[in-house]
């Protein structure tokens, strides 16, 4: 899967988009300035480090956190059709844990988490066009999510906190402490965890069919792939945020879109 330019642009208006659109007062003008601090980083970030899984390409962080928004707004509108209870969190919340759910994959502020890969076999043997930064410590990424939204300054509500906790539902042994309980007293307060979780999964099982399932039925030729995807010039219309990159390994990348 490729992103052109324009595409991975775009994408990062509407990230910015969300922010300004659901998150008010202080607490959005300080989560726009974070995201438009590590701008440069987040903005080509791959959502994964081998390209099996979903979004591991140029772009595909942002265009992930943004299906998800799009499916939490729509999972919010059928839960509340259903009768779950829309009172105990708000609306807020939903989009703040979608957008920062995945955060603790950008690394820490000083290092990426995903740095490209140099090791030509692995990148050919392995897939794996990206690897993980040795100069990182380390730890879970909804742990390193919440680390940096603190460490920042940028306040979390106790929903938000089990909610992005949680995200991965019981795919992750650590959620079942949260999730797998039996006594009522124990199970979240709100439906807010669930309602974020199947938005994530909706997002990452539609990224793999659009990316792996023409493969898997063969239709991944040179031919086919000039026929799905548009390429587009390589230096075009570089937009300004693009432009102004200066990391030499997320230069190449761009150059290569
Ligand atoms: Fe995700």
């Amino acid at each position: 899967m490729k992103l052109t330019a324009e595409q991975i642009q775009s994408n990062w208006e509407v990230f910015l988009d969300n922010i300004k659109v659901y998150i008010p007062g202080n607490r959005g003008e300080q989560l726009l300035n974070f995201y438009k601090r590590y701008e440069e980083r987040i903005i080509l970030m791959p959502a994964a480090h081998k390209k099996e899984y979903h979004s591991a390409f140029p772009g595909g962080y942002v265009d992930h956190v943004n299906r998800v928004v799009r499916c939490a707004l729509k999972q919010y509108d059928l839960w509340g059709s259903e009768g779950c209870d829309m009172t105990t969190f708000t609306k807020e919340e939903l989009v703040f844990s979608a957008i920062n759910h995945d955060l603790g994959k950008m690394g820490d502020k000083d290092h990426e988490a995903y740095i490209p890969q140099t090791d030509q076999w692995r990148k050919d043997k392995l897939g794996e066009d990206y690897m993980f930064n040795k100069k990182l410590a380390f730890c879970s990424v909804p742990d390193r999510g919440l680390f940096l939204l603190q460490q920042h300054d940028i306040s979390y509500t106790f929903n938000e906190m089990i909610t992005i906790q949680t995200h991965d539902g019981l795919y992750d042994n650590a959620n079942e402490k949260y999730l797998k309980a039996f006594m009522p007293e124990q199970k979240p307060r709100t439906s807010l965890p669930y309602i974020l979780h199947q938005a994530d999964l909706m997002a990452a099982r539609i990224e793999f069919e659009q990316e792996w399932l023409p493969k898997l039925k063969g239709e991944n030729s040179v031919e086919s792939q000039k026929k799905n995807y548009t390429l587009k010039s390589k230096t075009s219309s570089k937009s300004k945020a693009l432009n102004t990159i200066k990391s030499p390994g997320l230069k190449n990348m761009l150059d290569s879109l």
